[in-house]
């Protein structure tokens, strides 16, 4: 069994990947500082003996050395960041503090404290405008916003910190795509679509689809990040990297709202808006190297993982 510590362990994924740990029987410490958690999201993990929560900001390196001196994680999974991609537009100085800089500091204070691993919150957002689908890991490196460059150069951060030529210091690196699910906040107007398109459905209320709706994704669901995030903490074996974590299905955006609509039961038709400034049209994800470096496969359909979210 493994001890283990999230940074944002009281966000979206942060809280189901703590969630997971503790129920296949590792020891659990969360930080959060409620920036962008939430506190409802740890009341599963609140209920469990191996869970301590500690309220802090990861950037506080005296504060995180002291802690992980105490705790002794045998891995750190670093999920604590400036989440969204317009707001690392408007603030840029604050994403390089938080996905930057933050991803360095951690990385050295994990490995000043002897932690071995390393699991990262990297993103689909390295792969920018790359028109070769699906998306493969070496075509990434052409981010088109601010947060796409800070978790491009924190890959190669940590990479650095956790090198392949050391094989008993192991980094990997997750290139999430869209996840969805249960605890995503649907509140701002860049949450995930999925998000929004449950809220609306909530409510009884419209959704709008941006564009004329042909344009896909490759959503996944948080329950088989968490996973992802499991294995590369705790499975034996493993080497540095990066991997997509994605189902390598597109889906468009007229199929999604088809789909969950029907699973409601609704008849509500969505408003047409305006495409998005600067949306990609198509976005896919090779999932092959996860299955090859790390054995994880995202088990979750999207009609499953969808009624999951609506029971929630
Ligand atoms: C997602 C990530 C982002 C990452 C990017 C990398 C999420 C929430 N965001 O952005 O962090 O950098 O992938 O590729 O996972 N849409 C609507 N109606 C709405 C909201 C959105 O039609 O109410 C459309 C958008 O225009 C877009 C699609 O849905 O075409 C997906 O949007 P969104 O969920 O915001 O994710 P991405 O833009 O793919």
């Amino acid at each position: 069994m493994s001890r283990v510590l999230i940074t944002g362990a009281a966000g979206f994924i942060g809280s189901h990947t703590a969630d997971l740990l503790l129920q296949e029987g590792h020891t659990v410490v969360g930080l959060d500082n409620f920036r962008t958690g939430q506190p409802g999201n740890l009341s599963v993990a609140r209920g469990h003996e191996r869970f301590r929560f500690v309220e802090g900001d990861f950037t506080d390196g005296p504060a995180l050395a002291r802690l992980l001196g105490e705790f002794r994680p045998d891995a750190v999974i670093h999920l604590a960041a400036m989440v969204s991609v317009p707001e690392s537009i408007a603030r840029p100085e604050e994403n390089d503090r938080l996905n930057r800089r933050g991803t360095r500091l951690v990385a050295e204070a994990a490995r000043a404290a002897g932690v071995r691993r390393m699991v990262f919150a990297s993103s689909a957002a390295v792969y920018g405008l790359c028109p070769d689908l699906p998306l493969q890991e070496a075509s990434a490196g052409h981010p088109i916003s601010p947060y796409g460059e800070a978790k491009w150069d924190s890959e190669a951060i940590l990479l650095s910190a956790f090198p392949e030529s050391a094989p008993d210091l192991v980094a990997r690196c997750h290139r999430y795509f869209n996840v969805y699910g249960p605890r995503q906040d649907p509140t701002s107007p860049y949450s995930g679509v999925i998000s929004r398109f449950a809220a609306a459905l909530r409510a009884g209320t419209a959704p709008t689809i941006l564009g004329d709706g042909g344009q896909t994704r490759d959503f996944i669901y948080v329950g088989d990040v968490a996973r992802a995030n499991v294995i590369a903490a705790t499975a034996p074996d493993l080497r540095s990297g990066v991997a997509n974590i994605c189902t390598g299905q597109a889906v468009s955006l007229n199929e999604l709202w088809q789909t969950l609509r029907a699973l409601c039961g609704s008849n509500l038709e969505a408003l047409s808006g305006p495409a998005r400034a600067g949306d990609i049209r198509h976005s896919v994800g090779a999932p092959g190297r996860a299955l090859a470096e790390l054995g994880f496969t995202a088990r979750t359909s999207l009609e499953a993982g969808l009624r999951a979210l609506m029971a929630s």
